[in-house]
């Protein structure tokens, strides 16, 4: 019965590996983010998890511009990575997109984008904020749970670029035409570089992280930033540059 049980708790260890701290904002990425249209929070902790979104200008606080929406569904069995927004967004084309893994019975890491229907009027109608909003959402079967993984969006907020260590994906919205992710390895080929933060701009992007360096020296990770620039026929990221910080023992 003892060996049953262990083996139980084995099991139910493999299975629920991640359960993250959902109060820590600083946890796993970027929590915030906000352009002239819309500023949204992601926010864990709160049952269900959901986004608060407030409309601009945002100096006009009225509980009509502002809202919280479940970030999946009413369960809390995912956790939010972080969300991100363009930064010079179409009008037309009210979004942000979002990261996160799907942690039931195993992780799934997923990558979607929330689009607000532009003909429901916000002064309107107070409840269409939250009403208003419809989800596409793609998982990313073949990996497992992530300890970073970031997004960048286009500056237009067509595509969102996702990067972990263990991949690379591409999305759009919102008619999903765009939806690859491939082997971290077809974009760099240090395959212990770690993803913590990426920008992306109309013609080059840049990611900074961490490359864990040959275990016998003192120093067991250098910062490094790579500069990306983009493949015009299928807008994958293409590694052109990089500079590796020097690191101390503590890095
Ligand atoms: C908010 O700021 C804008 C731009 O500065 C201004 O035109 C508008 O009157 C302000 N609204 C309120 C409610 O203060
Ligand atoms: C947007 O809202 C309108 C009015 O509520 C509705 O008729 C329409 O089907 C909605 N469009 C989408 C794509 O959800
Ligand atoms: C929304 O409704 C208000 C008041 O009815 C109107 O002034 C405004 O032009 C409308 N906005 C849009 C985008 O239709
Ligand atoms: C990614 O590519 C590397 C090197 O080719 C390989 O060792 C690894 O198993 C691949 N990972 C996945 C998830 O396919
Ligand atoms: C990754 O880069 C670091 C720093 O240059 C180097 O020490 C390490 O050997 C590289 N690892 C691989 C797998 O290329
Ligand atoms: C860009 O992508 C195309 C396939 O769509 C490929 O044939 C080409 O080699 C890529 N260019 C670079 C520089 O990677």
């Amino acid at each position: 019965m003892i060996i049953g049980f262990l083996l139980l708790l084995y099991v139910h260890h493999l299975n629920g590996v991640f359960s993250p701290d959902r109060t820590v904002y600083d946890a796993y990425g970027v929590k915030i983010a906000v352009n002239e249209i819309l500023l949204v929070h992601a926010q864990n902790a709160r049952n269900p998890p959901s986004f608060f979104i407030q409309f601009s200008p945002y100096n006009n606080t009225q509980s009509s511009s502002q809202c919280f929406i479940n970030c999946l569904d009413s369960s809390q069995n995912y956790y939010v990575y972080t969300v991100a927004v363009g930064k010079k967004p179409n009008k037309n084309q009210i979004q942000f997109f979002f990261a996160g893994e799907w942690i039931n019975d195993n992780s799934r890491p997923f990558i979607g984008v929330a689009t607000y229907n532009l003909t429901n009027n916000l002064s309107d109608s107070p409840n269409s904020c939250a009403n208003s909003f419809s989800y596409s959402i793609q998982y990313l079967d073949n990996y497992e749970h992530q300890e970073y993984y970031v997004i960048g969006v286009e500056p237009k907020d067509l595509l969102v670029y996702g990067f972990s260590n263990a991949f690379v994906t591409i999305f759009d919205s919102p008619n999903v035409l765009i939806f690859e992710s491939w082997n971290r390895s077809l974009t760099w080929s240090n395959s212990s570089f770690i993803p913590r933060a990426v920008e992306i701009n109309d013609n080059f992007g840049i990611i900074a992280g961490f490359v864990q360096n040959d275990p016998k020296e003192r120093v067991k990770y250098s910062p490094i930033i790579y500069l990306l620039n983009f493949n015009s026929s299928n807008h994958r990221p293409i590694i052109v540059d990089q500079y590796i910080g020097t690191a101390t023992p503590g890095t």
